[in-house]
């Protein structure tokens, strides 16, 4: 089995990385039928991990012995590798979910992951950060022989269809940059970081399939990592 090791990464705090990691990781096991492990190097907080163990006990006993999960392990930088190579060959998909700054747990992850999704809302004085973030990534781990990265894509999250000229003219200069956008975007939707952001469920089957709802991203990433 082919695996493919990815990450909603970027170096902003508070941007949704969590919040992306596990819909798509629930959306990618519970909705496409992919092998997925999610791994938390949040180190010390582990909110996914922890997340996992609240929504366990939440259930009853009978609900948790019929339900079925994906693994989600908290890691750090020393087994990192070791997680990694555990679930190599195995799963579809190795979602790795990393701290909100360029640390050590951020750096050495990031020598693990093959496709990169950086999230950005539309604040116009991130763009700097944004795009500085992008070719950090792109000079130091895209464009190296012995790279493992294979692509890097930014995508806007906490998107607003009230300011769509603004994340239109956002993704012209990024687009002018040579800086890769994905089409897709991810809207700024309470539902997503309640109901949505839920790591035994998916989204139901009949929602979120219109033309900038998330299912499109899910279905972009699916390409993108083919
Ligand atoms: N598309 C969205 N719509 C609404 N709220 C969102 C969306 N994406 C993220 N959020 C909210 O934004 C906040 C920050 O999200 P999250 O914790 O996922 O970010 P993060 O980048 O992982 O942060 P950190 O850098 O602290 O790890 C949370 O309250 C989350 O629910
Ligand atoms: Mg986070």
């Amino acid at each position: 089995m082919e695996t493919k090791i990815i990450s909603v990464v970027g170096e902003k705090g508070g941007i949704g990385k969590t919040t992306l990691n596990i819909i798509l990781a629930s959306n990618l096991f519970y909705g496409k039928n992919k092998n997925v492990v999610l791994l938390d190097a949040d180190n010390p907080q582990y909110s996914i991990y922890n997340k996992r163990q609240r929504e366990l006990e939440s259930l009853d006993e009978e609900e948790r012995q019929s339900m079925e999960l994906y693994p989600i392990e908290p890691v750090t930088v020393t087994n990192l590798q070791d997680a990694i190579m555990k679930h190599y060959g195995i799963v579809d998909y190795i979602i790795l979910d990393l701290p909100g700054s360029l640390n050590v747990e951020m750096v050495k992850g990031l020598l693990y992951v093959e496709h990169v999704f950086i999230p950005f809302d539309h604040d116009e004085l991130e763009i700097d950060s944004t795009s500085h973030f992008y070719f950090t990534l792109k000079n130091n781990f895209l464009d190296k022989e012995e790279r493992v990265l294979k692509s890097i894509h930014l995508f806007f999250n906490k998107y607003k269809l009230v300011k769509k000229n603004k994340f239109a003219m956002l993704r012209q200069q990024f687009l002018e940059a040579n800086i890769p956008m994905m089409d897709s975007v991810v809207k700024d939707k309470t539902i997503y970081k309640e109901r949505y952001r839920n790591t035994l469920y998916p989204i139901p089957d009949n929602k979120e399939m219109g033309e900038k709802d998330i299912k499109h991203f899910f279905q972009e990433i699916t390409q993108l990592t083919q």
